[in-house]
């Protein structure tokens, strides 16, 4: 939660010392943007760590260019060649290379490091950006999932141990600025915009027809592809709801989800005293990635601007449920709390990877969510009935890392023996 107290709280060395940096997830959309952002700033920024999971070629491109101390790869064999690599007369830098979760919690709470830029996709992303807020660093939370799977523990862990969580989605940075220094009970609602993405205006009997090729084609942002199909499901926006829950400390019935088509409202804040505060700017991620970097400064950011006049009308609308099932399913899961919204988290992956892999279709992902979710809801109440006693502590609440990860685990393999049928 970013309290009034954490604002002004601010590190003192911002304005003189460089902020070293691990960039979690350095070869996805976020990373590149980054590192694009501390191109831009070499006195302010030095990366001290870089990790990706597969794309060796590009990692091996920055380690070059930024000469990090630590970098951190999928396996111990893809570590050992890269250390080969860097050994043979590549001019490259003394560089450490570790691997997996463990190589990733370590290059998230490396004792020199500032700040975590969490930028890892998915459920991977839980156990290195809490090795970050348990070692108390600033994290810049891009990587949502987590949040969704444990936003209890990593709001309560980050209160004990200072760390400061940024929020970097750009509709959670939009309110992180509206908000600024307002407490809690001054939020009459938090509205966080959506697109529409591709198919906003498609006519419902030609879903059955979406392609991959199709469901890819974001009209207003570039990015993963696993976001970009969650964006196109609208599921995105269900899981900036739990997110926007936990790092505002606001119910979740206070948070709406508005359609703004042309992306220039990124979120807005609306006061107990009927003000509106919106954040604007073009669909940029260096901007909100910018903010969290330079945060409690403002950077003076090299790139496109929005001209004002050249906007012709803002429209905003409602979201039409029928067409996006994905977000009142995601809303359930907001309200029941407990385990479900990593269950859903975790089944969210595995169809959209199936639906990546061309093996299902793509309003099979919704079907798919639902009957996952309907198995949670006959597993709590069936159990319920025989004894309390045999309900898997995991799909009540979320006390530690485990139970999130089991909670994942649970709504993958739920989510797996669904996928078979449809297959
Ligand atoms: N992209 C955006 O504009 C945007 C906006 C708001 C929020 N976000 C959030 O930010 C996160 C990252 O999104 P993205 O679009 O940047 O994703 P992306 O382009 O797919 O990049 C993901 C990064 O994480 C690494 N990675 C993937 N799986 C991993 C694993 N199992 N273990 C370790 N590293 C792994 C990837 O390495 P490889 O390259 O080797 O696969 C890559 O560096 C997501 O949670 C997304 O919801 C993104």
């Amino acid at each position: 939660m970013i309290s009034s107290e954490s604002l002004s709280n601010s590190p003192e060395t911002q304005n003189s010392v460089q902020k070293k940096i691990t960039l979690l997830g350095s070869t996805g959309s976020i990373g590149l943007n980054t590192l694009d952002i501390i191109r831009q700033f070499p006195q302010k920024f030095r990366i001290e760590a870089l990790s990706c999971r597969n794309s060796i070629e590009s990692l091996s491109e920055q380690i070059k260019e930024f000469k990090p101390r630590l970098v951190c790869v999928d396996t111990a064999k893809q570590a050992s060649e890269l250390r080969e690599s860097f050994r043979n007369g590549n001019s490259g830098p003394e560089t450490e290379f570790v691997w997996s979760t463990e190589g990733l919690k370590q290059i998230s709470s490396d004792p020199e490091v500032d700040l975590v830029v969490a930028g890892i996709v998915g459920a991977a992303g839980l156990e290195p950006t809490f090795a970050a807020v348990e070692a108390g660093k600033i994290v810049a939370v891009a990587n949502k999932e987590p949040l969704v799977m444990a936003g209890e523990l990593f709001i309560q862990t980050a209160k004990k141990t200072g760390a400061k969580l940024l929020p970097t989605d750009s509709e959670h940075n939009a309110i992180f600025q509206a908000l600024h220094d307002e407490p809690p009970e001054r939020i009459a609602r938090l509205i966080l915009t959506a697109s529409g993405g591709p198919f906003r205006d498609l006519p419902l009997d030609e879903f059955e027809k979406i392609t991959l090729a199709e469901a890819l084609n974001h009209p207003n942002w570039e990015m993963g592809r696993k976001i970009t199909i969650d964006s196109a499901t609208m599921m995105n926006k269900g899981l900036e709801i739990i997110e926007a829950h936990w790092l505002f400390n606001t119910p979740v019935d206070k948070i709406d989800v508005l359609m703004q088509r042309e992306s220039i409202i990124h979120s807005m804040v609306e006061f107990i005293d009927g003000s509106f505060l919106a954040q604007m700017g073009l669909p940029d991620m260096r901007v909100p990635i910018a903010y969290c970097l330079g945060w409690p400064e403002r950077l003076p950011l090299k790139i496109p601007r929005l001209d004002p006049v050249s906007l012709n009308a803002l429209h905003f609308e409602a979201i039409d449920e029928q067409r996006f099932p994905c977000l009142p399913l995601s809303l359930k899961a907001a309200k029941q709390g407990g385990g479900a919204p990593a269950v859903l988290n975790g089944a969210n992956e595995k169809v959209v990877a199936a639906f990546l892999n061309e093996e299902i279709r793509f309003v099979d992902i919704a079907k798919i969510l639902a009957s996952v979710m309907q198995d949670l809801d006959e597993t709590l109440q069936q159990t319920a009935q025989d004894s309390l006693a045999d309900i898997p502590d995991f799909l009540l609440k979320i006390k530690t890392l485990e139970d999130a990860l089991q909670a994942d685990q649970w709504g993958r393999e739920q989510a797996g023996k669904v996928l078979k049928h449809v297959h």
